[in-house]
């Protein structure tokens, strides 16, 4: 196989695991209308035959689209390809709790994505997302732009929107990230955050809101514990992380460059090296263009490598046990 023979074509998607996930993805996906091909792959052939039946017919409410489910000869030439394979979080589970089964099914995942040189951008999911992100560059010997994790783009999805309750404001229009690891070690940056360019403090005290640590500390402790929050409820959180799966996705089809928290590589930023964490970066057609050189303060730095540590610190034990 080699490029020439299948070239990337930018219509076409590809998602490994169909649970809760990855057919919350699937239909987020269908709905944007980015793609005209979509190949639904799971361990269980039933589950993706289904999830490709129930989402074919939503289709004469949306636009034309191939929605199949596949294998991973399939994958070849899909622009995007999303893993969300895995063990899910049990009720107080830690992300990180989960280390050690989900490495074990990237351990038969990646190496049939990578032996098929595939050329598209690979987007991980399941958790814990940073150490599985880092795990797929290791297998996949992919370029380390081309893989991508979803990071705390979700998390800072639940940071504007918890924000945007707070002040009475639409989240769109705030401007702030939750970076490091997606998990308990996270950090908000609430240095450069603001609202329409005021600086969050400054507008805060504009809709009347004068403790300042106490929300602060609020709106963090509610960000970091919204999966726990979920999952004792419902038992699995996914329409909010498909709809971060699908933004995602549009700024790599559409190349759009946007600015997004995604886990990447991270070599030699903020005293950090070579772990995969987030931290906004240019995302669009060649996957990560680019970090951002976020400017953060003492105490955040120090957030953040304590977060890289933690992370790291697990990398290692799962790669010396490997
Ligand atoms: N990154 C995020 O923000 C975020 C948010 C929510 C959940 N997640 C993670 O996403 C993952 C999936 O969660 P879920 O709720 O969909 O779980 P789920 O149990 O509903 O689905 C997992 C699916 O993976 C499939 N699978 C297992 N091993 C496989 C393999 N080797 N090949 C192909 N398919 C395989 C299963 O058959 C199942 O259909 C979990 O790891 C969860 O923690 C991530």
């Amino acid at each position: 196989m080699n490029r020439k023979e299948y070239p990337i074509n930018p219509l076409k998607i590809a998602i490994i695991g169909c649970g809760m996930v990855g057919s919350s993805s699937a239909f987020a996906l269908m709905q944007s209308g980015l793609f005209s091909e979509m190949v639904l792959i799971d361990a269980n052939r039933d589950r993706a035959e289904g999830e490709a039946m129930d989402l074919s017919h939503g289709l004469p409410f949306a636009r034309p689209m191939n929605i199949y489910a596949g294998d991973y000869d399939d994958i070849v030439n899909a622009a995007i390809i999303v893993v969300t394979a895995g063990a899910a979080q049990k009720p107080g589970e830690t992300r990180l709790d989960l280390v050690r089964k989900n490495v074990a099914i990237f351990k038969s995942i990646i190496p049939e994505i990578a032996s098929r040189q595939c050329e598209g951008i690979l987007l991980i999911v399941s958790n814990p997302v940073d150490i599985l992100t880092y795990t797929a560059i290791r297998l996949s010997g992919f370029p380390e732009n081309r893989v991508i994790g979803s990071g705390t783009v979700l998390d800072s999805g639940r940071f504007k929107y918890l924000l945007g309750q707070h002040l009475s404001v639409d989240s769109r229009n705030i401007h702030a990230f939750i970076i490091g690891e997606h998990g308990d070690s996270e950090l908000a940056v609430w240095s450069g955050a603001s609202v329409s360019g005021v600086p969050i403090h400054d507008f805060c005290e504009m809709r009347g809101h004068m403790d300042h640590d106490g929300a602060m500390e609020r709106l963090y402790q509610d960000v970091k514990d919204s999966a726990y929050a979920i999952i004792k409820r419902k038992g699995a959180t996914y329409y909010g992380v498909a709809m971060a799966v699908r933004r995602i996705c549009e700024s790599i089809v559409r190349d759009e460059k946007s600015v997004l928290p995604i886990s990447s590589m991270v070599h030699h930023k903020y005293g950090i090296d070579d772990i995969v964490l987030s931290l906004p970066a240019i995302v669009g057609s060649e996957g990560v263009e680019a970090i951002v050189p976020t400017p953060l303060s003492p105490e955040e730095i120090q957030k953040l490598q304590a977060s890289a540590n933690t992370l790291k610190a697990v990398a290692e034990e799962v790669f010396t046990d490997a």
